[in-house]
């Protein structure tokens, strides 16, 4: 068995422009093939994606490592 489920999608954070009032869902697995967003390839890993709804329009960079402590928002933790 893997230590963990969760696999890295990327050694860096990706730029995402979001929309306000759109929901998202942050892949949390690392296994979706449109990352950073979730396709629903979680199913069965016991994991889920993050939803959040964006408050404003803007460039967020988004997590891709997986290891941030505040998803779905990169924390430098790719570094790591
Ligand atoms: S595919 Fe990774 S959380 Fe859904």
């Amino acid at each position: 068995m893997s230590h963990s489920p969760v696999h890295r999608a990327g050694d860096a954070p990706v730029k995402v422009h979001l929309e306000a009032g759109q929901t998202y869902a942050w892949c949390a697995c690392g296994r979706s093939a449109s990352q950073p967003f979730c396709d629903g390839s979680h199913q069965g890993t016991g994991l889920d994606p993050i939803v959040f709804t964006a408050e404003k329009d803007g460039d967020v960079w988004l997590c891709m490592c997986k290891q941030t402590s505040g998803p779905p928002l990169c924390d430098g933790s790719h570094k790591n």
